[in-house]
């Protein structure tokens, strides 16, 4: 609470000293459409990526409006969390209830460049989508299980998973991050708590 109204009273002043600095119409408009924009990351947004029965999707505009997680070290995986995710982890040190990860997995492109090898992302092979769920929302279904909703999509197909079962799918390979709730936070600094003096 004391962070974040810190945070508030840090913008508020950033804007007033950019409202001094250009005394402009435009400028105070843009500052405070950026506030807003900071305002609403703050906010959980709990838009559900499933429908009634369970079935996940890949949410429509996540590279839009979800918050950049981190990369994989070989920078073929980028990873993407729903609009509030993050400054709920900040402060409480756990994923909220509707929370949403999306992992988007390219293949790798590599050739010869005046560097040496190299690699980059090249065509986009699918998503991986999970969503936090406390409630036990869907307790027969086998994508969901042990707090979240697990699902893989292939790039063709953002609206059916291929996935059948969390367990042999996905959780088998999530055990080493069993402990920070099936997640491998350790990748994502932006998770990590917000130091005293910001
Ligand atoms: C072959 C092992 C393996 C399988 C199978 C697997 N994962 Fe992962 N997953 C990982 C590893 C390792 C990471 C973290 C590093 C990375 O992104 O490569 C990860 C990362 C993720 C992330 C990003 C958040 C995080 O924990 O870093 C999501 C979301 C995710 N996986 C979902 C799934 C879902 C859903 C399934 C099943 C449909 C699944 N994974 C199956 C190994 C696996």
């Amino acid at each position: 609470m004391q962070s974040k109204i810190s945070v508030a009273t840090a913008l508020i002043a950033s804007t007033l000293a950019a409202i001094a600095i250009v005394p402009s119409a435009m400028t105070a408009f843009a500052a405070h459409r950026e506030i807003a924009k900071k305002l609403s990351t703050d906010r959980l947004e709990t838009t559900s990526v499933a429908d009634a029965n369970g079935n996940l999707h890949v949410p429509d505009q996540y590279r839009a409006t979800y918050q950049f997680l981190g990369q994989s070290p070989q920078q073929l995986h980028d990873v993407y969390a729903s609009p509030g995710t993050v400054t709920a982890y900040q402060k409480t040190g756990r994923f909220p209830d509707g929370a949403v990860l999306v992992k988007e997995v390219f293949q790798a492109d590599t050739g010869k460049m005046t560097t040496g090898s190299v690699s980059h992302a090249g065509a986009l092979k699918g998503w991986f989508v999970m969503m936090k769920d406390d409630k036990g929302r869907h307790p027969d279904n086998k994508l969901w299980g042990d707090g979240w909703a697990w699902s893989w999509f292939d790039a063709g197909n953002p609206s059916k998973t291929t996935s059948t079962d969390y367990k042999t799918d996905c959780q088998s390979c999530h055990v080493p991050a069993k402990a920070s709730d099936w997640i491998y936070v350790s990748g994502y600094p932006v998770l990590g708590k917000v130091a005293a003096s910001q």
